[in-house]
């Protein structure tokens, strides 16, 4: 048995990451595979409160899975699986469900968020913290990567725990320490605000060159300054001050010249991206072997532990 730390983190399927995504989380996932023991999976049964195609939610889980293995996370280094694979993540929800009280959960920024906005909520984004619970308590985890926004989600797996271990007098569930990931200064996006895909101001991760080309030609500048800060913004990612201070210097005030040398050095760093994963969608075979052996292996965990949450809490009888 490996003496690592044990590491989980989850990502809906619900759209294409950009350059924001990566550096702002995806980036540490593929570093942290050496350090810690790793479990990265695809959160499909979350994205069900926001996906209901069949059509559309396969291709995203693929999507993600291409994504994933793309950016070099390693099946075989760390167990790659997708939640509906582990019926587990469902049966400790509904556990949890039973010990957790519904002010409790409106507590949630997400819930008030949604209900600010006038949303609709349904019981399963109402019970979200549960699920994501129950994500991580199955698993005996130390560590949980995530983004300031995901914080309080990973102090409701932490109440949780010591909730269920006070109740049932037990010590069966473990309780993880949220890592936060410090933000690479918030990434910003083409017209300076958040890099978001909620914003449309994103540039994809797996951009095509005229993709590329579109969105830095349309990063907003202002025209008062020589140097361009939403475009040495980005540029910055992928070169350090050093080496920026020259062409800045030679191109002061030329913005389009600045914006070419940034597709160039965009072109460079997405392109073996893109081939790699185009090479992977090739043969979704590999893909799909991968999330199913992941998911034979993340069961087998999950099982051990509900056998021990059942007895906990009286209804393993044989
Ligand atoms: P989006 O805002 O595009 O919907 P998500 O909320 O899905 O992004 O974020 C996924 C992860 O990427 C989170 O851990 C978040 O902290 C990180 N992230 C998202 N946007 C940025 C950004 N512009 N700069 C840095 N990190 C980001
Ligand atoms: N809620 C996370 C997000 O929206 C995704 C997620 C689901 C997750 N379950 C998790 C992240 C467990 C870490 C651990 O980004």
């Amino acid at each position: 048995m490996s003496n690592k730390k044990t590491l989980l983190s989850g990502v809906k399927p619900t759209g294409r990451p950009h350059i924001g995504n990566y550096f702002g989380a995806m980036k540490q996932f593929v570093d942290m595979q050496e350090e810690y023991q790793c479990m990265f999976f695809l959160a499909d049964y979350h994205a069900l409160n926001f996906i209901q195609d069949k059509e559309e939610m396969k291709q995203q889980i693929i999507d993600l899975a291409l994504d994933y293995l793309a950016l070099g996370l390693d099946p075989q280094k760390s167990l790659i699986y997708k939640q509906s694979d582990v019926p587990e993540h469902g049966e400790l929800t509904w556990i949890f469900d039973t010990i957790t009280t519904m002010p409790y959960l409106e507590r949630s920024h997400a819930y008030k968020d949604a209900i600010a906005n006038g949303k609709e909520i349904t019981v399963g984004l109402f019970n979200y913290p549960m699920l994501m619970a129950a994500d991580i308590l199955l698993y005996d985890i130390d560590i949980v990567p995530v983004g300031q926004d995901q914080k309080q989600h990973i102090e409701y797996a932490r109440d949780t725990a010591l909730k269920f271990n006070h109740v049932f007098k037990s010590e069966v569930l473990k309780l993880p320490e949220a890592k936060i990931i410090e933000d690479v200064a918030v990434v910003p996006g083409i017209d300076g605000r958040k890099m978001s895909k909620s914003y449309g101001n994103t540039i994809p991760l797996f951009a095509s060159d005229a993709e590329i080309e579109k969105a830095v030609m349309s990063i907003v500048t202002d025209s008062g300054s020589e140097k361009p800060e939403n475009v040495y913004a980005i540029h910055r990612l992928f070169k350090t001050e050093e080496e920026l201070a020259p062409l800045y210097e030679e191109h002061k005030g030329k913005y389009k010249a600045l914006k070419e040398a940034l597709i160039v050095d965009l072109k460079a760093f997405i392109t073996p991206l893109r081939e790699k994963r185009a090479q992977l969608a090739s043969d979704t075979d590999y893909v799909l072997d991968v999330l199913k052996e992941g998911g034979q292996r993340a069961r087998e965990k999950a099982m051990k532990k509900m056998d021990e949450v059942r007895e906990a809490v009286g209804v393993k009888l044989y």
